[in-house]
């Protein structure tokens, strides 16, 4: 009965239906395990667009990058904020935005992500390297020169995420670096593990203690303390000064806005930075040219590096290590999974090249996965390997890729697409920048032998850059003057 009553069936003009064989589910489970195998076996059987059953939810597949911008570009008949505005406050538990209990509270919001773009990347970036200096000197290079042993992830999570911390949120008063920033860093993490849960709706109720864990989180954002940080970003100044202008905006809801922020700057990034990092260190040919590369930026400013240890970069010197963005590029093409959902919200025909469209119910999720396309050997010759000049052309960078012979419009989508790509993707760039400038310039470090080759933790595919499957272990220690 639960079969009949769940299932549909495909009317002319749709795409290929596939339910699967468990009612509801439909094919969540298999998703689950391998969503880009799963993709691709589809798209051998169904063609470049179909629509799977996924717990509970028809989504619409769109396998074809040449097609990416007829969905990209489309108006208001695909809704792209819906999804997140169900999904975000369930996540991060705070009340709907678009409820009609905040009027005008979710322009604001999207008008506030110019803050961290343009000439305000200027502020944050400085301050970035200010604080990334702090945790790296007073963390990592204490004056000894003997090699010391690491977790690479560890190395990057603790020095990333103190230092986009201080940079978005600002420092506590009379000390440059907040007491507890270890626990909340520890908590984040068990936080972390559970968000591809939360955001597949399970209700945090089953989840054992991680309410506990969020609520701990949250309420390090509590609008007091908060208010005792100095040097916070514009950014989060006017985030929390817009949460004032709402009276029925309790002070834990405030916090737990905050407290995505957190999720967004560092959820990603964090994960990306390792990725950089781990590709470099396994590839000298690579990280000798990136490092020579930021020598010569360095020296053509006539600061000589080696012995000028509070280095800066300003944000034109960042935006000329052309390979250095390259490598960071084509390690974020091998590491994210990111899904870019758009919400039908009406029945209509979809139109895409030429004559062809497909009809779409309302309710529908039209997908993209770029992960798809990244690893497209039309597209990418050999799309395993890690090639860190694969964006780099006649010394400068190469944005023209190929399918079915016409050029690509979207060719590496790991901040998302339209209108809601990711409003920190400069920011977030430019951060792994100066961490990896910092570390190839102030020190020697090496993959330990006898490890396996890292390969990636899927069970967050969909959801943003994939964690590495496990840890690995680099010596590394300060350079010499
Ligand atoms: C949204 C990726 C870093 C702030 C997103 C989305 C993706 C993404 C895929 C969703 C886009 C969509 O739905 O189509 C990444 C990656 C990062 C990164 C890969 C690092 C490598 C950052 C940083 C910040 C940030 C550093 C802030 C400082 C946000 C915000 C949103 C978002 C606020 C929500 C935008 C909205 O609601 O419209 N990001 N992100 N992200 N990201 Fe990032």
């Amino acid at each position: 009965l639960l079969s009949v009553r769940f299932r549909r069936t495909r009317r002319d003009g749709e795409p290929p239906l596939v339910n699967g064989w468990i009612p509801f589910l439909g094919k969540a489970l298999e998703f689950r395990k391998n969503a880009h195998g799963f993709l691709a076996a589809h798209k051998e059987k169904h063609g470049d667009v179909f629509t799977v059953l996924i717990a509970g939810k028809y989504m619409t597949f769109i396998m074809n990058p040449l097609l990416y911008p007829y969905i990209i570009k489309h108006g208001k008949q695909l809704d792209f904020h819906e999804f997140s505005d169900q999904v975000a406050p369930l996540t991060f538990g705070y009340p709907p935005v678009r409820s009609g209990k905040f009027p005008g509270m979710d322009e604001h919001i999207q008008r506030s992500f110019r803050l961290l773009q343009g000439d305000n990347l200027d502020n944050l970036t400085e301050c970035m390297m200010g604080n990334l200096m702090l945790v790296f000197q007073q963390d990592y290079m204490d004056g000894e020169s003997e090699w010391r042993t690491e977790s690479m992830y560890q190395f990057c999570n603790s020095v990333m995420f103190e230092a986009t911390f201080l940079t978005m949120y600002g420092k506590p008063a009379h000390t440059n670096r907040h007491s507890g920033i270890v626990t909340l860093r520890q908590d984040f993490v068990k936080f972390d593990t559970m968000f591809p849960l939360l955001i597949a709706r399970i209700p945090i109720s089953l989840l054992g203690g991680t309410k506990t864990i969020r609520d701990k989180l949250i309420n390090y954002f509590h609008p007091q303390r908060m208010s005792t940080w100095s040097n916070t970003s514009g950014f989060i100044k006017e985030r929390a000064a817009l949460f004032e202008q709402y009276d029925c905006m309790g002070d834990v809801d405030k916090a737990a806005h905050h407290f995505a922020i957190l999720w967004a700057s560092v959820g990603n990034t964090v994960p990306a930075t390792f990725w950089a990092m781990y590709y470099l260190v396994t590839h000298p040919e690579a990280l000798a040219v990136v490092r020579e590369e930021i020598h010569c930026v360095l020296k053509v400013s006539g600061l000589e590096a080696d012995h000028n240890r509070d280095v800066t970069f300003t944000r034109e010197q960042l935006d000329s290590l052309l390979y250095l963005e390259s490598s960071i590029n084509e390690s974020l093409r091998l590491s994210s999974a990111s899904m870019n959902i758009r919400v039908a919200q009406e029945d209509f025909s979809l139109r895409l090249e030429g004559e062809r469209s497909i009809g779409v119910r309302k309710g529908d999720i039209i997908s993209l996965y770029p992960q798809s396309m990244h690893m497209d050997p039309e597209i990418y010759e050999n799309p395993e390997m890690y090639k860190f000049d694969r964006y780099v052309e006649d010394g400068k960078e190469k944005t023209d890729f190929y399918k079915d012979g016409q050029k690509l419009k979207y060719y590496r989508m790991p901040f998302g697409s339209g209108s809601t790509k990711c409003p920190g993707r400069y920011f977030a760039v430019n951060e792994i920048k100066q961490f990896l400038s910092l570390l190839l310039l102030h020190f020697d470090m090496e993959v330990v032998e006898g490890q396996e080759p890292c390969s990636l933790d899927s069970s967050r595919a969909g959801l943003g850059i994939l964690l590495p499957a496990t840890d690995v272990q680099i010596h590394y220690r300060p350079r010499q003057a």
